[in-house]
């Protein structure tokens, strides 16, 4: 299949006044009617009730880095679609969002935060949804992504993604706020798996099993990161194919690649390396279960050359290709 004819049509920007919501705080209508800012692309059809999954499939891209800003504005490299760090492009002015805006002239993106603490017990930071939604207004993205974790409690940002305990309260306390930021952004969110270095004593589930539970709660999408699975794998010791087996396919989105630190009786990820073979073989695992879901490659340190990384997304496109084919 010839994933670029897929594409959706670029909006253009500057459209987008009337698609704008009341404020976050604000309450407005579930989303379990299904969210109709995107072209229509049912992947599949959900046996178990939920509306079917809406958002377009964008193919093969790349997380869009400052290195590689001009570059990608000079060449139109050969990638279906970006990623933008949320946060870097808040502030409404100034040279990120002036590349982020042009790069959008030319290609689809998506938005993905690290600030949401979806699963902290402080309340919802309304002025960070207001912020995100503010810049979804104005480059029109085509999902909006954040992390099944908490980054803090009690006022103190512990600037990392810090896994939960994987319980029933947990579930019900993490679903209900993405209902929340759901119903404030107006859309469906992503939520994704984040790598660990820790259990809890507390768990009562699987991680896969948790992450499951959450978005059938929730009503919202995954975005089922394969390196973080291969690394929680290592560090945790349970067979990375069980999680594959473990989760919902109607609600996978998106799909992240990246590289880690390998220390021998643990893993790090660092996003600083190469995707390694093992995680290559375990996409190829994902596609077969998946079918064709959105992916792309994450580099967020010793970034290198834009060719570099585009070797990178054509063998992520060449993989998804062989196991469509075998999906077929
Ligand atoms: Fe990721």
């Amino acid at each position: 299949m010839n994933i670029s004819l897929l594409r959706p049509p670029l909006a253009p920007l500057g459209g987008v006044a009337k698609a704008r919501h009341s404020p976050c705080d604000d309450s407005l209508p579930r989303l379990a009617q299904g969210h109709e800012e995107h072209p229509r692309k049912t992947r599949y059809s959900c046996a178990t009730g939920i509306s079917p999954i809406t958002y377009p499939h964008l193919g093969f891209g790349l997380g869009l880095r400052k290195e590689h800003y001009q570059a990608v504005l000079d060449r139109r490299p050969p990638v279906d679609w970006f990623e933008a760090i949320t946060e870097n492009y808040l502030v409404p002015g100034g040279k990120p969002l002036y590349f982020l805006e042009r790069v959008r002239n030319h290609y689809p993106l998506v938005l993905h935060g690290v600030s949401l603490s979806i699963g902290s017990a402080d309340p919802l930071d309304r002025d960070y949804l207001r912020q995100v939604k503010d810049l979804a207004a104005r480059i029109e993205p085509a999902w909006i992504s954040d992390h099944l974790c908490f980054t803090g409690v009690g006022g103190v940002n512990a600037h990392d993604l810090l896994p939960l305990p994987y319980t029933g309260e947990a579930v019900r306390h993490v679903a209900q706020r993405i209902r929340e930021v759901q119903d404030c952004l107006g859309r469906r969110i992503l939520v994704e798996n984040v790598s660990s270095y820790l259990n809890y004593r507390s768990s009562e589930m699987s991680e896969w099993a948790f992450l499951s539970a959450v978005a059938e709660e929730a009503d919202c999408l995954i975005l089922l990161d394969i390196n973080n699975i291969y690394v929680s794998a290592r560090n945790h010791g349970f067979d990375p194919l069980d999680y594959l087996d473990g989760v919902p396919p109607e609600r996978v989105q998106q799909h992240h690649l990246a590289g880690h630190q390998d220390y021998g009786d643990y893993i790090v990820d660092t996003h600083d390396h190469p995707v390694i073979d093992p995680v290559w073989a375990l996409y190829g695992e994902a596609v077969q279960r998946f079918g064709p879901v959105s992916c792309m490659i994450e580099r967020d340190a010793r970034i290198p050359p834009l060719d570099t990384l585009l070797e990178e997304v054509e063998r992520m496109r060449a993989i998804a290709a062989g196991g469509q084919a075998a999906h077929a």
